[in-house]
C-alpha cells in the first residue's frame, strides 16, 4: 500500500482480513470491469435471476457441506447476522438467543445486542430482549441451552477477543448439545472464512457443520458483501407469512458477487491456502523477544501480546513509521493484530518482524 505522500506500507492487517487474495488482484479488477460495462443494480434481490449472484451461491454452495445449500447475500457482515437470527426465530419459532462474551458480530442493533461487551451495549439499550450471554468455551455454558433456545451464536474462532480458539471437544459438545434441544447452531465466519485459518472454513477444524453459516468480509473480494447460508429447507421458512421475510434492495449486489466470485477462485487456483501453515509457524518463529508475553495464532491470523495497551501502541506507531500497517483488537487492546493478505511473501514476513521487533 502507499499514502497520499507515495510512502510505501507492507499491509499487515489485511482491511481486517477483507483482502485475503490481497489488494486489486487483476483477476478481481477484470471481474469488476466486465460487471460494470455488463449492468449495475437491476432490481431489488431476488425479484430477478442475476447471473453473477446464481453463480457465486453456487460457487460458494460447491465448496460446503450439502447441508449449507441455499444462500442468501446481503450487503454486510452485520446483516447477515440479522438475517441469520431472524431465520432461527421464524425456524424454531422461539426468541432466546444464546451468545458469548467477547464475540463480536457488527453494529446493527440486533448484532449489538448479541456481542459480547457491555461497555459496547450500554450506551445503546434497550436492545434485544432474550439474550443470554456465557463465556466462550465454558461447558457450564451448554447447559442453558434449552428448548426455549431459538439459536446459539458463536465465532468459530473469537477474532475481536485476540485469536481465541475453543477446543475441539467444546464445539462438538455445543453441536450436540444444540441438535438435542432443537436450537440452532449459527457460526459467524465473517473472519474465520475464504483460508483465514489454514483450511476453507474455519469449522473443518472441529469436525462439526453449523445449521447457519455467516460470510463476509473477504467474502467480496474487496466489494462489500456478506451471506448467511443454511440448508434449503430451513431457508424456506422466509419465504412465508411474512411472504418476504427478509428484504434487501442492494444485498447481492451484482458487481460485488463478480468480485466476490473472482476472489474465491483466484484463493483456490492460486492454492493460498496452502501455505498459511508454513508462513503462521514463520512468522511465530521470528517474533521472539522478552517483552512479547506471547504470541496466539490461527492460521495466518495471529495476536502479539504485550504487557499493556500503552506498550502495544507504542509498537504499533513505530511499526507503522517504518512502513509494516498494523493494529489491535477491539476487546484485545494489549494484542497486535497480523492477520496479512494470504499471500505475503516469505521476505515480506521477515523484513515485517524484523520491523516489530525493532519497533518494540
Ligand atoms: C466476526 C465478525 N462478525 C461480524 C462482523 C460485522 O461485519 P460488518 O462490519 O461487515 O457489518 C464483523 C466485523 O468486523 C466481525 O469481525
Amino acid at each position: 500500500m502507499y499514502d497520499v505522500h507515495g510512502k510505501k506500507y507492507i499491509d499487515l492487517i489485511g482491511g481486517i482480513s477483507v483482502a485475503n487474495v490481497g489488494h486489486r488482484h487483476p483477476k478481481v479488477i477484470d471481474a469488476i470491469k466486465k460487471q460494470i460495462d455488463a449492468y449495475l443494480h437491476i432490481m431489488v434481490y431476488g425479484e430477478f435471476i442475476e447471473t453473477p449472484q446464481v453463480q457465486y451461491a453456487k460457487l460458494l454452495a460447491d465448496h460446503l457441506p450439502y447441508s449449507l445449500n441455499s444462500v442468501y447475500f446481503t450487503n454486510s457482515g452485520a446483516e447477515a447476522v440479522e438475517g441469520a437470527m431472524k431465520l432461527a426465530k421464524r425456524v424454531t419459532n422461539r426468541t432466546q438467543i444464546m451468545a458469548f462474551n467477547n464475540s463480536y458480530h457488527g453494529s446493527t442493533q440486533g448484532a449489538l445486542s448479541i456481542i459480547g461487551s457491555e461497555y459496547w451495549r450500554s450506551a445503546f439499550r434497550p436492545l434485544l430482549p432474550g439474550i443470554i450471554h456465557h463465556d466462550y468455551g465454558s461447558f457450564d455454558a451448554l447447559d442453558e441451552i434449552t428448548e426455549q433456545t431459538a439459536c446459539v451464536m458463536a465465532e468459530t474462532v473469537q477474532a475481536e477477543a485476540g485469536i481465541i480458539a475453543p477446543s475441539v471437544s467444546w464445539m462438538q459438545a455445543l453441536r450436540k448439545k444444540c441438535t438435542e434441544k432443537g436450537a440452532l447452531l449459527i457460526l459467524d465466519e465473517v473472519q474465520t472464512g475464504f483460508g483465514r485459518t489454514g483450511k476453507l472454513w474455519g469449522f473443518e477444524h472441529f469436525g462439526i457443520i453449523p445449521d447457519i453459516l455467516i460470510l463476509g468480509k473477504a467474502l467480496g473480494g474487496g466489494m462489500p458483501l456478506g451471506a448467511f447460508i443454511a440448508g434449503k429447507q430451513l431457508m424456506d421458512a422466509l419465504t412465508d407469512n411474512p411472504v418476504l421475510g427478509h428484504i434487501t434492495t442492494f444485498g447481492g449486489h451484482p458487481v460485488c458477487c463478480a468480485a466476490g466470485m473472482a476472489a474465491m477462485n483466484v484463493l483456490l487456483e492460486e492454492e493460498m491456502i496452502e501455505s498459511v501453515i508454513q508462513k503462521e509457524t514463520l512468522f511465530k518463529t521470528l517474533l521472539v523477544h522478552d517483552k512479547i508475553k506471547g504470541v496466539r495464532s490461527f492460521g495466518l491470523w495471529l495476536a502479539v501480546e504485550f504487557d499493556s495497551f500503552e506498550t502495544n501502541k507504542r509498537t504499533i506507531d513505530g511499526c507503522i513509521q517504518n512502513g509494516v500497517l498494523t493494529d489491535w483488537f477491539l476487546f484485545a487492546p494489549n494484542g497486535l493484530r497480523i492477520s496479512p493478505p494470504l499471500m505475503i511473501p516469505d521476505e515480506h514476513i521477515e523484513k515485517c518482524c524484523g520491523v516489530i521487533l525493532s519497533a518494540i
